[in-house]
């Protein structure tokens, strides 16, 4: 199963308790852990974190840097918990923005979970879906239409992904907005959306229980018939 979380409202939390915003950027990443802990011990396949898209960049500059901190940070303490949970790590992407430190983290974090066979933690950093699509095509032009069969390799190569653009069965976003905000678009194609008021600093494990949980009801048709249980007492 794969989950991607749109993880929003650090400001609005911050805000509400008077703190400056990159405070609520700091409990965010103390939520990482419990959710990334959380999934890996729900068998969760694989979490896509939206930790800083394309558009992130037109932040204040203080905002840009905490948050890219964090980012390091985070990779540089939690690489060691993420080998010992067999938890395999792979940040997507432009990395051409990037500052060099911090694509030399990305790098040893990657390599050093390389042979994880549990989990495997995509963190989006710099991630548009939009540019990605936009630069698989170009790729695909370059190489002739032959290449346009396997699209999603291109999408994966354009994205540093490290598995070829995995479906997403459930897409979480916290903080209360109803919007994908330019995320997975492909990926996202039949995935269950769900939307939750919850601040990402005050979403836990039991947050993350409540979000299974609501999938585990939902009938997933594919553009099919309904399930034989519900057919009848459906219309959709
Ligand atoms: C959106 O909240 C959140 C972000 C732009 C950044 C998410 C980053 C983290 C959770 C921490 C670092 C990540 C990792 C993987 C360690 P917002 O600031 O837009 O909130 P608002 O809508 O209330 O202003």
């Amino acid at each position: 199963m794969h989950i991607a979380i749109i993880m929003d409202g650090n400001g609005r939390w911050a805000a509400r308790r008077g703190f400056p915003r990159t405070a609520g950027h700091r409990q965010g990443a103390e939520a990482v852990n419990a959710v990334v802990e959380a999934a890996a011990r729900k068998g969760v396949d694989i979490l896509s974190l939206y930790a800083f898209s394309a558009a992130n960049w037109n932040r204040p500059p203080d905002e840009v840097g905490a948050l890219f901190t964090l980012l390091r940070r985070y990779l540089l303490n939690q690489t060691q918990r993420c080998l010992e949970q067999s938890i395999r790590i792979n940040v997507i992407g432009r990395r051409d923005r990037l500052d060099s430190k911090l694509r030399q983290v990305i790098q040893h974090s990657e390599c050093t979970t390389a042979h994880c066979t549990g989990m495997l933690l995509r963190i989006a950093v710099d991630y548009s879906s939009q540019y990605s699509l936009i630069e698989a095509a170009r790729s695909i032009q370059l190489q002739g239409n032959a290449a346009l069969d396997n699209f999603t390799a291109h999408l994966a190569a354009v994205d540093h992904s490290t598995a070829p653009a995995p479906s997403v069965d459930l897409l979480i976003r916290t903080g209360g907005e109803k919007r994908l905000s330019d995320f997975l678009l492909f990926e996202c194609a039949y995935a269950e959306l769900y939307f939750t008021e919850c601040y990402w600093p005050d979403f836990d494990a039991h947050a993350f229980d409540a979000a299974l949980q609501e999938f585990a009801r939902r009938d997933r048709r594919f553009g099919q018939v309904a399930s034989p249980a519900l057919a009848g007492a459906s219309h959709g």
